[in-house]
This record gives C-alpha cells, structure tokens and sequence, in this order.
C-alpha cells in the first residue's frame, strides 16, 4: 500500500547516527524507556523515531539495523501530506459524527512496526491512561498496513472490558522532568485482568480499521514470524473535554491541547 511504501521511505531516509536512540515501551516500569526524553515529549507534531529497547546491548549501542530496530514512528505524521488523507477524511469525519464529538481533535499518530523477532509485546492497557480526557473521549483508529493474526502479535481485547473496568491510572509528565504513571487507587497497581486467554485476539487483512474504545483493556503479542506487522495508528479526542498540563503530549512550543481539528 501506498502508506506502507511511504513509511520504508522514512525509514531508508532516517538517519540512526544523529539520532537520541529512545527507546518506547508502554510497559509499567518507569524508568525504563523513554523517561524525560524531550525528544519523545515534544514528537506530537513531528516524525519523530522510536525505537524497540530490545535492539540495544549494554552499551546502548543498536544492535539491529535501524529497519528492525523502530518500533515506532510518531506522533504527528498526520500532519504529513501522505498521512493527511489518510486520517482527516469523511469517513473519520462521520464516525466521529456519529459518536457524538463536539469539537473532533486529531492526536498521537504514529505507525507501529512490531518488528520481527523483537517486536515486543504490548502489555494489556487502556488508551485513556495515555490520552487522559475528563469526561473521557478519546477513540482511537487502528489501520492494518499487513495482514495479522496470532503469529506477528495481532491486536486482542477483553470482551466488555470498556464498560466494566474503569481508567486505573493516567501517564503524565512528571514535576522536575520525566514520565511516569499515577493511579487513581491507594494500592497503585492494575486491578484488572491482565490474562492473556481471556482477550479475544482480531484477525484482520490489510486495510482494516479497527476502532479502539478509551476504556477497552487491549494488548498485542510478540512478533512470532519473521516479518514486520505495520499498523498505522492515530487517536481522536473532543476538544469540549477537558485536556490538562499534565499530560505527556502537548502542543509545541509551549504546550497545550490545540491539536489538529478533525474538519473537512
Ligand atoms: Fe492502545
């Protein structure tokens, strides 16, 4: 697909060697990954190049061609003129329409690579601990670039799990620099079903637009096979809910949550 060629050409054209090599991982671990890292806090209008914390050794040296080694790209590709059409168009226009947003904003695009080999596992999570709204609004649009099925780590979710299991935590930018997550329970841990035999795992062709609910426990496998499983996602949020400061994502320079407004 056109989008898949685009993103090889990013990829070939992406020089590693100027690059500050962080690393993204959802996982719980706060200071693994991409803490404090500005160049991962200030990507929301960039294209921007993450890679898997898998592909370093001790050194922190890449251990992988940089084609293995991104796990992903964002978050604003959508601003690109290849992505563009791709995600502000009528059809994300009339879902939005028809779930009721008021003031539809487009943030936190990216492509997933889910490399071969160390294309890690995505722990079971929630969108809205990462895209924290009050009400909660956040919706986000999952489009398979390659088939997926349980061999390359294809999305499951928990059936029900959106009406069920409250947001736990939120990811938020952390006073004196940094990431890391607060809970809204005393215990400060996940009290959710994190089982792997209770998701329902989507197999899906190519092209496939998946529609992921800010409150819906989702995950993904390791990558099994020895190919790439590309996805190109981004998310939606009403600007008529409140988006606050300490959010991760803000738009440059300065901050806030005028993000791209989803009109035609
Ligand atoms: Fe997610």
């Amino acid at each position: 697909s056109k989008l898949l060629n685009y993103t090889h050409k990013l990829i070939d054209e992406f020089d590693a060697s100027s690059h500050p090599l962080t690393k993204f991982t959802t996982g719980d671990n706060d200071n693994e990954g991409h803490v404090g890292d500005d160049y991962f806090l200030n990507s929301s209008d960039k294209i921007s190049f993450f890679m898997e914390p898998g592909a370093f050794n001790e050194r922190n040296e890449l251990t992988k061609p940089k084609d293995k080694a991104i796990n992903k790209i964002g978050h604003g590709l959508h601003l690109d003129p290849v992505f563009y059409p791709y995600t502000i168009n009528s059809t994300t226009k009339e879902i939005v329409d028809k779930l009721g947003f008021q003031d539809p904003r487009v943030l936190q695009s990216m492509i997933i690579c889910k490399q071969p080999e160390i294309g890690g596992e995505v722990p079971s999570h929630q969108d809205g601990t990462f895209l924290f709204t009050k009400p909660q609004s956040a919706i986000g649009f999952w489009i398979a670039l390659e088939d997926c099925d349980e061999n390359n780590g294809c999305l499951s979710y928990l059936p029900g799990s959106h009406k069920l299991v409250p947001i736990q935590k939120r990811f938020v930018k952390k006073e004196g620099g940094g990431t890391g997550f607060i809970y809204f329970n005393e215990e400060q841990r996940d009290e959710y079903d994190n089982d792997e035999k209770d998701y329902v795992k989507i197999k899906c062709r190519k092209g496939s637009l998946i529609l992921i609910h800010n409150s819906v426990l989702h995950r993904s496998n390791l990558n099994f096979s020895d190919s790439s499983r590309y996805a190109y996602a981004f998310h939606v949020i009403d600007g008529a809910a409140e988006y606050d400061e300490l959010n991760w994502l803000q738009v440059p320079p300065s901050g806030g949550a005028n993000f791209t407004k989803l009109e035609l």
